[in-house]
């Protein structure tokens, strides 16, 4: 049933169908579920998965080993440009054709824009886009989707806030195609420097989807039923002077709930460092670490998808 997505990569959040999406979720449900049981049957078995990691990760990197871990499946990794012999001056594509012969998938993170593209070009197994510089992030923007559906119960006819750095957050960039594809408000909630980039949406607004833009974070929590809280993403700045000006800009607190009445799903890709405070962190909207666990299953989903064991 989910042969669609044999042998494909996973690079940009606009290559997804809401059908798609649907069965990804459907089994990434199936796996929660096994695991719950401790059922998760060993479908990667004999599989190798290989994360080359040449940006900082906790999250993503360890996720996507937990996964195929969980699955039966190996994991062998580069966890930083330093180790591997990008520090020799190797093409990407020159190791992606390599470690396209140790491994049956690829996960790469790259501070490039376009890396990952430029990674499956070359490569002949599936390669995921774990992070792409300031571009895409996917597959968050998969569990992302997931977590709205869990936390909410659907995905249609609400209203979501993107906060915080549009301009150079990947995981905002790819988690907006794939809500234009359902019918979400989005609010778009930035200091004018950190706007989302004009392509975005502009494609977005040729989409039919509803898109607002603001400054303004409390006018924005008063009406959404999710905020989607982000870091300003310090080390994409030229001038340290820039990020100073915006650092700081955006943040929930118990108080700011309390004071406007609302208890919105509050999300977050995480790692957070003061856009939410941890008093927050006891609010029954406070998902963004079940965010996290979410991770391991849709991961889990794709990783057997794209090597085809289902
Ligand atoms: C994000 C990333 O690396 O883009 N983290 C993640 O993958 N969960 C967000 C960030 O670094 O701010």
């Amino acid at each position: 049933m989910s042969r669609h997505l044999k042998g494909k990569h996973i690079l940009h959040g606009n290559q997804f169908s809401r059908e798609e999406l649907g069965r990804i979720m459907t089994l990434a449900t199936e796996f929660e579920k096994k695991s719950e049981r401790n059922e998760i049957p060993p479908l990667m078995r004999g599989k190798i998965l290989a994360t080359l990691f040449f940006e900082p990760s906790t999250r993503t990197r360890l996720s996507f080993e937990a996964s195929m871990h969980r699955l039966a499946g190996a994991v062998i990794s580069v966890a930083s440009a330093e180790t591997s012999s990008a520090a020799k001056g190797e093409t990407l594509a020159d190791t992606a054709r390599t470690v396209s012969q140790y491994a049956d998938v690829i996960v790469i993170r790259h501070p490039m824009i376009g890396s990952a593209q430029e990674a499956a070009e070359a490569a002949s197994v599936p390669v995921i886009n774990a992070g792409d510089g300031a571009g895409q992030h996917p597959t968050q923007a998969i569990l992302d989707v997931y977590t709205i559906q869990r936390e909410i119960g659907s995905l249609e006819n609400i209203t979501v806030s993107l906060v915080g750095d549009l301009k150079f957050g990947r995981t905002v960039h790819a988690l907006v195609e794939l809500l234009s594809l359902y019918r979400i408000k989005l609010i778009f909630v930035s200091p004018d420097s950190l706007r989302m980039p004009h392509e975005i949406t502009e494609s977005l607004r040729q989409k039919e989807a509803h898109v607002t833009e603001t400054d303004d974070l409390k006018e924005a929590l008063l009406l959404s039923d999710v905020l989607y809280m982000t870091r300003i993403q310090k080390e994409r700045f030229s001038h340290l002077s820039d990020y100073e000006k915006v650092k700081g800009m955006y943040v929930i607190s118990d108080p700011l709930l309390r004071e406007t009445k609302k208890e919105p799903v509050i999300m977050h890709p995480l790692p957070r460092v003061d856009e939410i405070t941890t008093d927050v962190d006891n609010h029954p909207g406070a998902a963004y670490f079940r965010q996290v666990r979410n991770g391991i299953f849709v991961r889990m989903a794709l990783l057997a998808m794209v090597t085809g064991v289902v």
